[in-house]
């Protein structure tokens, strides 16, 4: 990717969100946004009420963390002096440019897949700008600045989750002429979203979705409804998911050298493959599949 991107037209984008959110709508403000869906944080723009709610977020948050995100999470989160309100995305930037190399850019809320994939390829991570209403303290439906930087930025800082997310980042750009969105797609939500890590002190949290939950941090760990299985990349992109529960099951990395190596190998085969057999619902367990325990 170099000095020119291409860029996906709004109108485009907001045509091909009907399944993605309330008719098509998306709630953020994409009327200054450039043609790579950046727009400015405007930081000083935001209110003591949403700093104040912020602060609310984090410390329920981070109080949950303890025995169940893993550790370099908490470690990362430390350092990141995002306790006081919302963040100023410059500074964590600084941060993580010193330490991996990325960036952290604004964006009015989603973004096309190409353009998301862009960044990522560019080791740029898209954060959304505005924070969720009192209201929706436990649940939105779209990602929102808490969920985007709570969950996702702390593992930024560490190198191999940077790398594998770059090596994602040009995934995603390669798989598009090849229809393997979807299954990519999935291997994002059941690893990057919604990701177990098996630790020596025993199972943790390393998906955003989970990490910036107030709900699905503990039960991911300890309910005995979900599935646990190992991970296996081709068998996590054959599996459908839901956007408004809790996960049916969860797929158990041992490290992020293994998810990273994992992932490494040419995707064309299984995309191929992957077209000619069903999709697994969310709640399979094959035969010969050994469902985990804490
Ligand atoms: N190895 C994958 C491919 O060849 C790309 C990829 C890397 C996808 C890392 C996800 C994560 O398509
Ligand atoms: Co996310």
């Amino acid at each position: 990717m170099g000095a020119i991107e291409r860029s996906v037209g709004q109108e485009e984008f907001f045509n091909t969100l009907d399944d993605k959110s309330d008719g098509g709508k998306l709630r953020g403000d994409y009327s200054d946004a450039d043609a790579q869906y950046v727009v400015a944080q405007k930081w000083a723009g935001y209110t003591q009420a949403q700093h104040e709610l912020w602060r609310r977020l984090y410390d329920r948050q981070v109080r949950l963390l303890p025995g169940r995100a893993c550790e370099v999470f908490i470690d990362s989160l430390k350092k990141m002096d995002a306790a006081q309100g919302i963040p100023d995305f410059a500074h964590t930037s600084a941060q993580l440019m010193a330490a991996t190399g990325w960036t952290l850019v604004a964006v009015p809320g989603l973004v096309p897949d190409f353009t998301f994939f862009e960044h990522l390829a560019n080791r740029r991570f898209p954060v959304t700008v505005w924070l969720r209403e009192p209201e929706e303290f436990d649940y939105i439906a779209e990602p929102d600045v808490f969920h985007d930087f709570f969950g996702h930025v702390p593992l930024l800082f560490n190198p191999v989750f940077a790398d594998h997310l770059q090596e994602y980042g040009k995934g995603g750009l390669k798989a598009m002429p090849l229809d393997g969105l979807t299954n990519l797609g999935r291997l994002y939500w059941y690893t990057v979203e919604f990701g177990l890590i098996r630790t020596e002190a025993g199972l943790r949290a390393y998906g955003a979705g989970i990490l910036s939950s107030g709900g699905e941090i503990e039960y991911c760990l300890t309910s005995p409804q979900p599935r646990r299985i190992r991970f296996d990349a081709e068998r996590v992109m054959r599996t459908t998911y839901k956007i408004d529960s809790y996960q049916e099951t969860y797929f158990v990395i041992d490290s992020f050298e293994q998810l990273f190596a994992d992932t490494a190998p040419d995707f064309t085969p299984i995309y191929a493959r992957l077209k000619d057999v069903e999709a697994l619902s969310a709640n399979t367990l094959l035969i010969g599949e050994v469902n985990q325990t804490a």
